[in-house]
């Protein structure tokens, strides 16, 4: 299939043929995997060209790999971007971006809530290192406005965000940063590219952890990074994968992620429809306080959700009035929903942020970052719908 007449076809199409033809691998249906880690030069002076960046040939697979290319030039036909690069875990892709992206002295402005090892890295992290780090609520995108100045480079936030599901506005929020000279890098992995295409409404790179929906089936540790400007991501590949973070993704895995986007609408799909139900019921528990999710009609964010995402997204939070003492009955009660972190799995899977995934806030700054001590995070799987709303409704019942 020639690029051009890639391009027009549907977006289930691409996930399972694109940038891939049988006839040029002997027939074989599924990918080659090649697990090669350095590539032969025919001649010095080629060799020698590869390390200057002047030829594009393999030659080491952190840098390059024909089968991490496949599912590069996959993923960036997905997000409609003009290149992307992979890696061996979600934060190796959000740490070379933003490596790559910033120098000492720079600033980034940040959403309040973020996964609890981007905050980490931001806080803890890139602040040694002298780039400062400012959190903005950016449900309201004039407080961006506000808040850029001459030294905002980037402004980084997750939609929805995890946990709490906040929504920020990517085409109001790239608009402004554009405006002051900012990079705008958004975490897409609650949608994936099915569901939201931040390129498309002007961010300049959107980060995934492939761990989760696009991998599909939580047997692997990977990460993505596709960009609007191929020149950035060649910056992203030659400095922040191959100098700074060294995190290349196994040849396996992407095969594996290949295996995975080959079904990625129809489980999409499933988890979108799954979700809406598993939010109604907590909606109308009385044990319940407040539900977040963007497909209920009383999510404050209802109407940015119908205009930027495609269907609502497979992940659910909530409060219990019990607070703390209640979510841990919640979550004990549980039967057939799995008790553990991560998301985007063919199990239904519950966790408590405050104690896992955001413990790296100190209970302050989770406090700042509205991240409440009684919410349960829920990743709603592919089991039939009857099952997961039965056990979830029992666990609730205990709750109380
Ligand atoms: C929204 C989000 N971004 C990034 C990451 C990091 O991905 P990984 O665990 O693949 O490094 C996670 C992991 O849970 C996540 O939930």
């Amino acid at each position: 299939m020639s690029t051009s007449l890639e391009r027009k076809t549907g977006f289930s199409t691409r996930a399972i043929h694109f940038g891939y033809s049988p006839a040029d691998n002997q027939g074989a249906l599924v990918p080659p995997i090649h697990t090669s880690a350095t590539y032969a030069f025919p001649d010095a002076a080629y060799g020698g060209r590869c390390f200057a960046g002047t030829e594009t040939g393999y030659f080491y697979t952190r840098v390059a790999n024909p089968t991490l290319a496949l599912l590069e030039s996959r993923l960036a036909s997905l997000e409609e971007g003009a290149a992307a690069v992979v890696f061996g875990s979600g934060m190796g892709a959000i740490t070379a971006t933003l490596w790559s992206l910033l120098e000492q002295g720079d600033e980034v402005l940040a959403d309040l809530t973020l996964y609890g090892c981007t905050f980490s890295f931001l806080n803890h992290g890139l602040t040694r290192f002298g780039v400062t780090v400012r959190h903005v609520d950016m449900t309201d995108p004039a407080n961006v406005q506000r808040a850029m100045g001459p030294k905002t480079r980037v402004i980084y936030f997750e939609t929805p965000a995890n946990p709490n599901m906040r929504l920020v506005d990517i085409a109001a929020v790239s608009a402004i940063a554009h405006a002051g000279g900012a990079k705008v890098v958004v975490d897409n992995t609650y949608c994936t590219p099915y569901l939201q295409q931040p390129l498309l409404l002007g961010a300049d790179a959107s980060v995934h952890s492939m761990t989760k929906y696009l991998g599909g089936h939580g047997d692997l540790t990977a990460g993505a990074a596709i960009f609007a400007d191929a020149e950035l991501a060649l910056r992203v590949r030659l400095f922040g994968l191959k100098d700074m973070t060294g995190a290349v993704m196994s040849a396996h895995d992407a095969h594996l992620v290949m295996r995975g986007l080959k079904t990625l609408t129809l489980r999409m799909d499933r988890h979108c429809q799954s979700a809406q139900k598993v939010a109604e019921l907590l909606q109308g528990h009385t044990a319940t306080q407040v539900v977040h999710f963007p497909g209920l009609p009383t999510f404050a964010q209802h109407e940015l959700a119908k205009r930027q995402m495609r269907q609502f997204g497979g992940m659910v939070a909530f409060e219990l009035k019990g607070g703390m003492q209640a979510g841990i009955r919640f979550m004990d009660a549980l039967k057939l929903v799995t008790r553990a972190v991560s998301l985007g799995d063919a199990e239904t899977l519950a966790q408590h942020p405050a104690s896992m995934t955001h413990s790296t806030y100190t209970p302050e700054e989770r406090e700042a970052h509205g991240i409440r001590e009684g919410l349960v995070r829920l990743s709603v799987g592919l089991e039939d719908i009857g099952d997961v709303l039965d056990d979830i409704q029992q666990a609730l019942d205990r709750a109380i």
